[in-house]
């Protein structure tokens, strides 16, 4: 399988600056050569080039609307381009924006090839703000409300098509922090959300199950990993840390459970940020759960029936 990694150097949906420099620190930790050695035909498409962070403070509740609005309308250009060739597109973040461009990229291909999207978004944060909700103006909190059609139309009507994704198409897992009224509005769309709470009490293997349940050979999976997901004892390098996620076990048990269906499609890897890490350790834990995600196993595993 061909696979094409996108670096996507931006920082300006954030509300700290360094996530610029992600793509950077996933190459020197070696992210090509362990997929070469997964087996994977490995193509580094090297950087898009965006607009600079201009760091303003927000205006009508979005910080840099116009810088990345440029910056996703040129991601969906270059992700439904390597879908169309075939190919499995990789970015590598940069902030999570981002995800605005590459899954409407993502939705618009499958409607072009009639398959039935699932989107997995593995963060501690919702993302599911809109300006009037926002605590912070950070576009960062908002490419999920974007993508299900809310929010400015410079970037709803990325990709021609509002909303981009439906809530169904969408699974939320590690989830444990949500502002007060992102609560509400996540609640009243009806996106399905695996907090830490249900996997604390499930664990990780039940809701995975529970999030791949219904795929078919016809669905295109996309993940889009949010490195905050991880507990920041094992993550440290990201902006916007919350304690309590999951641990190194449990993050490769679910990479190993999305590995086993097979259908892992598109992938974004975000909110690295190489300024707040320590000696590169979360960019190596990074490309470590990359290597399970693509199916890296301690043993010859029999893929059994996970129902
Ligand atoms: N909910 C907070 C906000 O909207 C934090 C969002 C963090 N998002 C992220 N992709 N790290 O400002
Ligand atoms: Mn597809
Ligand atoms: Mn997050
Ligand atoms: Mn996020």
């Amino acid at each position: 399988m061909g696979v094409s990694l996108i670096g996507v150097p931006t920082d300006v949906g954030a509300g700290v600056r360094g996530a610029r420099m992600g793509p950077e620190a996933l190459r020197v930790a070696g992210l090509a050569l362990a997929l070469q050695q997964s087996g994977l035909d490995v193509r580094d498409c090297g950087n898009i080039r965006g607009p600079a962070n201009p760091w303003q403070e927000p205006v009508d509740g979005y910080r840099h609307l116009p810088e990345v609005a440029q910056w996703n309308e040129l991601v969906h250009k270059v992700v439904h381009f390597e879908l169309q060739s075939g190919r499995l597109p990789i970015m590598l973040g940069g902030d999570h924006c981002l995800g605005i461009g590459s899954i409407s990229a993502v939705a618009r291909h499958c409607r072009e090839t009639g398959k039935k999207l699932r989107v997995l978004w593995l963060d501690a944060h919702a993302d599911f703000n809109t300006a009037a909700l926002t605590p912070s103006g950070n576009i960062h909190g908002m490419p999920v409300a974007c993508l299900c059609g809310h929010g400015p139309r410079e970037l709803v009507e990325i990709g021609g098509h509002v909303p981009a994704i439906s809530p169904r198409e969408i699974v939320q897992i590690g989830i444990r922090s949500v502002d007060a009224g992102e609560k509400r509005f996540v609640h009243e769309m009806g996106i399905e959300v695996f907090d830490m709470r249900f996997i604390d009490e499930m664990g990780i293997r039940h809701t995975m199950e529970m999030a791949l349940d219904g795929l078919d050979a016809n669905t295109h999976l996309h993940v889009s990993l949010d490195v905050d997901f991880l507990d920041p004892v094992i993550a440290p390098g990201v902006g916007t840390t919350v304690r309590g996620g999951p641990n190194y076990r449990e993050a490769q048990l679910c990479m190993e459970m999305i590995a086993d269906t097979g259908l892992l499609a598109s992938l974004d890897i975000v909110e690295l940020n190489p300024a707040l890490d320590v000696r590169n350790q979360t960019a190596e834990l990074a490309v470590d759960l990359v290597e399970s995600l693509f199916g890296k196993s301690t043993l010859m595993r029999q893929v059994t029936d996970a129902t």
